[in-house]
């Protein structure tokens, strides 16, 4: 028994001198005094000494457990107090590390939105904000929609609850369209206007990859004296030539708006077959790109502007739509995903 203690004290405090980490003593201390371990284990032999080995192997015993604790302990200060490096020999590289700081940039909405005003800046165009929230009269009203007017129908509306801010319910709304601009420019700017106004819209839509609750729209309004159909073509012609490359055919279509007189679609010619028709534009070559027209002479008079002296047009266009052909997009609920492979891709 005597010899065995010794020889573990032996082993033991060399293995301890020669430990370089502390994960190592951990390791030597569980050895000897885990559950298992030797130190834990001796006493049990105890039993079969005699009592006057008893005597001796005691505090033996005692004294190896205490130099054994204490040469654990005071190897653990030299390894923190020295460090693993120079223990090991390892050395550790204190060069400092270029860590890249990761580059956010802005979202692709926002960055297209910025060449756009870049662009009818240069032509003349001043920026103006509209609100998000607004009255039924600026969205429908005095854009020439009336309550009740079936015309209400184009633009599936989400309603605010307006009972504590004493509004008639029924009356404020999230704007369906950048057109809640239209009667504020006028108002504001006075004559000749030339705006632009982007931001968010919203509406009550089934969502799919083509429609979504929440999307841009970017609307101008130009009002001079005979202002024509003719600006509103050669204007959508600059407008998509400086997206999609000198190559893109424009031309605008009939289509009916409460709040313009002639009311057009304009179109592009479908960048994927290239006018041909496919699948993407239905078979006709051609995509409806946007919604615009004269400015209805009751939507000017409403605005404080004289028809019989000024003529105006208007449009509103659809980013995420021209992004989704500028890109070959499928989807136009990526751009609200929030996913950064997406958006990395910009
Ligand atoms: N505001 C219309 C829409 O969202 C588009 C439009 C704007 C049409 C300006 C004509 C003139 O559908």
């Amino acid at each position: 028994m005597e010899s065995s203690i010794s020889q573990i004290k032996k082993d033991y405090l060399d293995k301890i001198s020669r430990a370089k980490t502390l994960k190592e003593l951990d390791d030597i201390f569980l050895a000897l005094f885990g559950k298992n371990g030797e130190i834990t284990l001796l006493p049990k032999e105890f039993s079969k000494l005699t009592p006057s080995e008893k005597q001796k192997i005691g505090p033996l015993f005692n004294a190896v457990k205490t130099e054994l604790e204490s040469a654990i302990e005071k190897r653990r200060e030299e390894i923190r107090e020295v460090g693993y490096a120079e223990l090991t020999g390892e050395g550790l590289d204190l060069q400092p590390v270029e860590v890249k700081p990761r580059k956010g940039h802005l979202h692709p909405i926002t960055q297209f939105e910025k060449e756009i005003i870049d662009l009818f800046d240069k032509l003349g165009f001043q920026q103006f904000d509209a609100p998000h929230v607004d009255t039924d009269e600026y969205n429908f009203e005095l854009l020439n929609i009336p309550a009740e007017h079936p015309a209400r129908d184009l633009w599936d509306t989400l309603y605010i609850d307006s009972k504590n801010s004493g509004i008639q319910p029924g009356k404020l709304l999230l704007r369906t369209h950048t057109s809640n601009a239209q009667i504020r420019a006028m108002r504001d700017i006075k004559t000749p206007l030339r705006m632009m106004s982007l931001g968010r819209c919203f509406r009550y839509e089934a969502v799919d990859a083509r429609h979504n609750h929440t999307f841009e729209q970017f609307e101008i309004v130009y009002v001079d004296k005979r202002v024509s159909m003719t600006n509103l073509q050669y204007l959508s012609e600059t407008f998509l030539k400086a997206i999609f490359g000198p190559e893109i055919k424009t031309r605008l279509r009939p289509k009916y708006f409460p709040f313009v007189e002639p009311g057009a679609g304009v179109e592009g010619e479908c960048v994927f077959c290239k006018g041909k028709g496919c699948r993407i534009c239905g078979g006709v070559g051609w995509l409806e790109l946007a919604g615009a027209g004269m400015i209805h002479p009751t939507v000017l008079q409403n605005g404080g502007i004289n028809p019989s002296e000024y003529s105006g047009i208007a449009w509103g266009f659809g980013p995420e739509r021209l992004i989704m052909l500028k890109y070959g997009i499928a989807d136009l609920r990526e751009f609200l995903s929030g996913d950064l492979k997406f958006l990395e891709k910009f």
